[in-house]
């Protein structure tokens, strides 16, 4: 008979559940992950982060073949673009993580159970899968169970008209008119996918900005950069719901009282994701959510019931795959008496636009609401020499600098390769580093990354390539 009892059990094997049940059994744990899914990995993995990077490098690279191979005096007859070809390729890529996943567990002797979780009390927890039903035990049980599209209720998900972000990563061709719910990291960037491949794409987005989550200088000139290539944006609109009319449909807005309409064939709705709990038995085992029902955990994860854990979507803070799986180390750690921990002043947020657009810490626009005088140094892509030589200059480095200490309290870019620079300013941040500090760094020429350094001498109105 198989293993039922456990040092650990993990349900859900997303980049937190997946990562934290292989820590556990590197720390000696007799771990055990249950996962519903046909597949390992989670949204990230299945229809979140990898397919999205592959579709938009595919994409970004038809782009430039189109667009910008001129310009390099490369020329191109008849390109075009097998969208058939396209998703089989996202699908390949998404196969080898997959089974790289697959492979770590094994390896590492994690027991894998099929079927959907269920708290039962006392260190008991159902597994209901296809065929059977079965009950494992664990001293430790750590919920990992992620989250799920949004859904407006007057635009309920159809899969074919008003689409999630799960379908948008797999359509068959390209809608003529696609309009997008949200200027948030998915509107954005699976909005950019299929415009790259011939849709007119208009985003409706609540709040007066895009990507409203980043520094106000960022948002606006990323919003000038997307216009440039092509993107309609309507912000500061409320969407009402979407109407049907001569055979047409049409998304539905309110703007300054004004009302909207926007023609299209599908409707992408990307207002964000909300915990997922559903058949957890979080009800019957009285297990507390907060008031957005997101499970509540103290700092150390700890749910109001002994033993019992959550991590990453399914609780505060950002919902996004590092911060899970830095969550998911910290909580086994503490579980073997480690010292686990998360720096939450620190987690990078990226989105995979083209430009890129990164941060780390707060804002110009939330150090003012917090009361902090800060000194700012901001430093555009333009004047950097490996930008014009790989035709990036698009964007811009922001720094935001404590007045009274110059310590870094965060760090913007809008830029080609962001999501790669961005790593320099975590580090620079995690070690309490100053803007001096950064500004002293040595950085190989010509990178774009000395964009960054530029913005920190900045900081003190010294840069060298702007007046
Ligand atoms: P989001 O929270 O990033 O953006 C949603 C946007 O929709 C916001 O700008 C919000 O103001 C707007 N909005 C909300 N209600 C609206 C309404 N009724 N009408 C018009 N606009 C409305 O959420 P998104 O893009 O759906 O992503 C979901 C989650 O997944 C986020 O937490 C995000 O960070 C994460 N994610 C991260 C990625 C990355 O790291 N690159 C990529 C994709 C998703």
């Amino acid at each position: 008979m198989a293993d039922t009892s456990f040092d650990l059990i993990v349900i859900g094997s997303g980049p937190g559940g997946y990562v934290a049940a292989i820590r556990g059994a590197q720390l000696g744990l007799k771990t055990a992950l249950v996962e519903k899914n046909a597949h390992l990995g989670g949204t990230c993995l299945n229809v979140g982060c990898i397919p999205s990077k592959a579709l938009l490098h595919s994409t970004e690279m038809y782009h430039f073949i189109e667009e910008q191979s001129a310009e390099h005096g490369i020329s191109v007859k008849g390109a075009s673009m097998d969208i058939a070809k396209l998703m089989k390729r996202k699908e390949s890529v998404v196969d080898k993580l997959r089974m790289g996943i697959q492979q770590l567990v094994k390896g590492r002797k994690i027991a894998l159970f099929s079927g959907t979780g269920q708290l039962a009390g006392n260190g008991k927890v159902n597994i209901r899968g296809d065929k059977e039903k079965q009950t494992i035990e664990g001293k430790n049980i750590l919920i990992a169970t992620g989250s799920t599209s949004i859904e407006l209720p007057f635009l309920p998900f159809d899969g074919k008209t008003v689409i999630s972000s799960d379908d948008a990563i797999a359509l068959k061709k390209a809608p003529n008119k696609l309009v997008v719910v949200g200027a948030g990291a998915i509107g954005l960037e699976l909005g950019s996918v299929w415009k790259r491949l011939g849709s007119e794409v208009t985003v409706v987005e609540l709040l007066p900005k895009v990507a409203p989550t980043f520094d106000d200088d960022i948002c606006k000139l990323a919003e000038r950069i997307f216009k440039k290539q092509g993107m309609h944006f309507e912000l500061g609109a409320k969407v009402t719901g979407m109407k049907k009319d001569k055979g047409k449909t049409f998304l539905t807005a309110e703007k300054n009282g004004k009302a909207l309409e926007f023609e299209a064939d599908v409707i992408l709705v990307a207002v964000g994701r909300c915990p997922y709990t559903d058949n957890l038995g979080t009800e019957a085992a009285g297990l507390q959510l907060d008031e957005r029902k997101r499970i509540a955990v103290n700092k150390h994860f700890q749910t109001n019931l002994p033993g019992v854990y959550a991590i990453g979507d399914v609780v505060a803070g950002p919902m996004l795959a590092h911060k899970a799986e830095e969550e998911g180390v910290a909580v086994v750690e503490h579980m073997a008496g480690k010292a686990g921990h998360v720096n939450y002043d620190v987690i990078p947020n990226v989105v995979y636009t083209d430009p890129e657009i990164a941060s780390v810490g707060i804002s110009e626009q939330e150090a003012k609401a917090q009361g902090i005088a800060v000194n700012i140094g901001k430093m555009p892509f333009a004047a950097n020499g490996r930008a014009l030589a790989v035709g990036a200059t698009d964007g811009l480095v922001k720094i935001i600098a404590c007045a009274k200490t110059d310590r870094l309290l965060g760090i913007q870019i809008l830029g080609h390769n962001a999501s790669e620079m961005i790593a320099e300013a975590v580090a620079h941040m995690e070690y309490s580093g100053s803007a001096e500090d950064f500004a002293r760094t040595i950085h190989a020429h010509p990178t774009l990354s000395e964009t960054m350094k530029e913005a920190a001498l900045a900081v003190d109105k010294r840069a060298i390539h702007a007046l």
